[in-house]
Formats: structure tokens, sequence, C-alpha cells
């Protein structure tokens, strides 16, 4: 197994660019399966979890080729399988996000339930709700979703909770169905419009996203699209924090800060000195890091993917923050590593309050969950005496694209070491 291995005390310097978005890469993907191809993707970001839903695809009949500009070329002329199995579901949550383009291209599909993950039993009871509005007959048999439908009929859903691949599910599940789907309380997330822009580009009649009412009027049929994915705003976001809390001066090319409005708000109350262009960041740390409160909420608020970062700065923050986790129950695994860096952290229900340090000290630590690994990191960029170890990386790897490469061309002293 492999681990990160950091000295901290460097200011990061210099220019980052970001990479395409995991979560609108995920969809994006899985949308291939609505019609023929090929399809052609660009800024794909390379990740574990993109390499798992393509395994999953290929295994039912759809075809990738990496194309010399980096594209990916994706045909599922030929999808002819509907099963995505236990143990390859369960690494990757996200595989639900197969079942609305299989229903609707195949009216069929066999899907391992996804089960929880470390910060939580994400359940998927809304997508089956919705689904079942819809015309589909689910059964579960041995921990999978076994789903039929003759074809799928519009529906007017309302989402109890605004579930971000809830509303990518039903949306790919509606774009061919008879009539119309009216999705109420959706997502509002920019991976939403993205992937609502790449189903326009295949023909899919939708309208309203971004905003909590989608309107999506069904169409006969659908064409092969080529789309760009859009820059991964977690990632943004990290190379944000990570510049206030290492007092650095970086530019952040590749982003979209009107995907990070609340980050902005939050990072100028800590002292941090932003500027931003349509398509860049730049971001100098303050001397002093000033405690501030957040509580993490559905987009446009502050992204859930960046509260264990935003705590790792408070842990050397002046004064003391409470930080509110309101999306997922047990999103404070992190905590108990960072106490082992020194950190001053208390736990009360879904709050955590951090008393500020002067600093945290280096250790040995291990990732539990993929954003917690980069609040670990974001730690050993800063900790003294002595060398941070990270463990179980593999979490990292699933949704940050070299990102200890990247943040050692801003400066840090950071490698990769077999564990
Ligand atoms: C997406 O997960 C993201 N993943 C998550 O990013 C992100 O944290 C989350 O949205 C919130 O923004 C992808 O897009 C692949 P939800 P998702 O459905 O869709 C409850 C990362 O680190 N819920 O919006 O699974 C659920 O338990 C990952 O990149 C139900 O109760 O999240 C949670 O409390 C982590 N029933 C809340 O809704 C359902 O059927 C929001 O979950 C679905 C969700």
């Amino acid at each position: 197994m492999k681990k990160i291995v950091i000295e901290g005390g460097n200011s990061l310097k210099g220019t980052v660019t970001i990479s395409g978005s995991k979560n609108a890469a995920l969809p994006a993907v899985a949308a291939c399966i609505l019609t023929g191809g090929p399809h052609i993707i660009h800024s794909l970001p390379t990740l574990r979890d993109i390499m798992t839903i393509k395994t999953i695809m290929s295994g039912m009949g759809a075809e990738f080729h990496e194309n010399e500009d980096h594209s990916l070329s994706v045909n599922t002329d030929n999808i002819i399988d509907h099963e995505a199995s236990y143990d390859l579901v369960r690494t990757m949550r996200a595989s639900i996000l197969l079942l609305g383009p299989l229903l609707a291209r195949l009216g069929k599909a066999r899907i391992s339930l996804p089960g929880g993950c470390a910060i939580g039993a994400r359940p998927v009871n809304l997508h089956l709700k919705a689904l079942s509005a819809m015309g589909v007959d689910m059964r579960l048999e041995n921990g999978y979703i076994n789903a039929e439908v003759k074809h799928m009929k519009g529906a007017n859903i309302f989402f109890d909770i605004p579930t971000v691949t809830g509303t990518e599910n039903i949306m790919m599940a509606a774009v061919t169905a008879d009539g119309s789907t009216i999705l109420n309380n959706a997502a509002k997330e920019p991976e939403i419009i993205d992937l609502a822009d790449m189903l326009r580009k295949m023909g899919a009649d939708i309208r309203g996203d971004g905003t909590d009412t989608i309107f999506i009027e069904g169409v006969k049929e659908l064409k092969p699209a080529e789309h760009s994915i859009i820059p991964d705003r977690i990632e943004a976001g990290t190379f944000m924090i990570a510049s206030a809390i290492t007092q650095g001066d970086i530019r952040i090319q590749n982003c979209r800060p009107d995907h990070l409005y609340a980050v902005i708000e939050k990072l100028r109350a800590v002292g941090a000195e932003i500027e931003y262009g349509e398509d860049v960041f730049s971001i100098k740390g303050p001397k002093i890091i000033h405690s501030v409160d957040i509580t993490t909420m559905p987009f446009p608020g502050f992204p859930t993917d960046l509260q264990a970062q935003f705590m790792t700065l408070m842990c050397i923050a002046k004064g003391s923050s409470i930080i509110e986790e309101t999306i997922f129950e047990n999103r404070f695994i992190h905590v108990s590593e960072l106490e082992r860096m020194g950190a001053d952290i208390t736990i009360n229900g879904n709050q955590a309050l951090v008393r500020g340090r002067d600093c945290l000290l280096a250790a040995p630590v291990m990732a539990t969950d993929l954003r917690a690994s980069a609040s670990l990191i974001l730690a050993g960029l800063v900790a003294v005496e002595g060398r941070t170890e990270v463990s179980r990386i593999y979490h990292l790897d699933r949704g940050y694209e070299a990102l200890e490469e990247k943040f050692r061309a801003l400066g840090a002293n950071i490698r990769r070491e077999e564990d």
C-alpha cells in the first residue's frame, strides 16, 4: 500500500491547473448508455472512480477508447448486459447512476444496492421512489435492485431531500420517457447543470436545471454527444484552503469561481486575499487565520465536500469556530486523526467545536474517506516537528488527480512512498 509523506512548513507559491470534476464526470459517462455512440468526452480526470465506472460499463458491453487529444470515446451500441455487480458497486456508490440510463435504454437493470460508506448510510430510497412513480417495477433480491419497465413514463416527482445523484438519475431516466417529468426540490449543484448540458447536446428537452424545479419533455430518440466536463470545484476549493493555511500565494487556473462563492466568502472572513476572473483565482493566505463558523448546505451553500478541509484550517486559527455538518450523519471521522496531530476539537452531535492552536504536530495518520484524506494532507503541509505520513491513500486517488504532484509543484515537501 502507498502512503504520502509530508515535511510541513513551506508556503505554497505558483500556479495550479484544476482537473475535470469527478462528480460531473461520473454522470456524464453513465449518460452515454442512453444512446449508441461514439460519444466524445473531454477533460475527464484520471481517477479510480472513473476507472471503476468504465470497468462496470465495459462488463455490460460498452467500449472505451482514449483519443490522442486525451478525450474519451464511449460507444454503447453493443450494450447488452444490465448488471452491476456488488464487488464493484461497493467500491463506488455512484454506480447507482447506471440505474436510470439502463432503464431508459434497455428497460431493465440489476444493480447492487450500494450500501453505506464511512460518511453515512447513504440510502437510495429517493432514487427508487421516483423510478417507481415512473412505472418501474423494482424488487430487492440478495442485496440487488432488480428493476424492469416496459417504457418509462413521465411523472411529477418530489424529492424529500435535494439529492444530487438522485436528481441526475431521474433526469437520465426521464429524457426519453413518455410525456413530461417535473423534478421538484431538485438538487442545484453545478454538476446537475453540466449533465443537463450534455443531455441537451444529445437532443434532450430539459429546462430549469440549476433551480429547484426541473422540467423534462420526453423525446423519441437521442444522438451521441461531444461534451467537456466542468472543472472540479472541490479540488479548486481544496487548493484555496491550502493557500490560506500555508500563508501561500497561488494562482488557480481552469476553475469556476461562480461555483465557489460560499467558499470565497468564508475564506475572505478568515483573512485570505482573493481575486478572481472568469476561470481563475489568485489567493494569498493571511498571517493570522481568523476563526470562522461554517454550516454545510446544498449548493449554493458551503459544500459538505470541503468541510473536512476547512476544519483543518480552523485547527490553527486564532480563536474557536463551530463547524456544522447538515448533509451526512457521520462526516467527522477525520477529527480523531486531526487530534493525533494536536488539534483541539469537541464533537457535539452534528457540530464540531474547533479551538485554534498555534500549530499542528507531524504524526502518522490514516485516511478514512476521500475528503478526509485531503484534510490530513493539508494538516501535514503545516505540521511541525517531523514528517506526517498519511496511509490508505487509495481513498485520495478516488477523487484527486495527482494531488501530491500538484502540491509539490507549488513548493510543498511531499512525496508518495511504499507503506
Ligand atoms: C453527491 O453524493 C456527491 N457524489 C457527494 O460527493 C456529495 O458529498 C453529495 O452529493 C452532497 O453534495 C457524487 O456526486 C458522485 P445526496 P450523493 O444524494 O448524491 C440523503 C465526494 O466526496 N439521501 O445529495 O450520494 C443522503 O443520505 C462525494 O465527492 C437519502 O436520504 O448525495 C444525504 O444525507 C461524497 N436518500 C443527503 O440526502 C436518497 O435516496 C444528500 O445526499 C438519496 C440521498
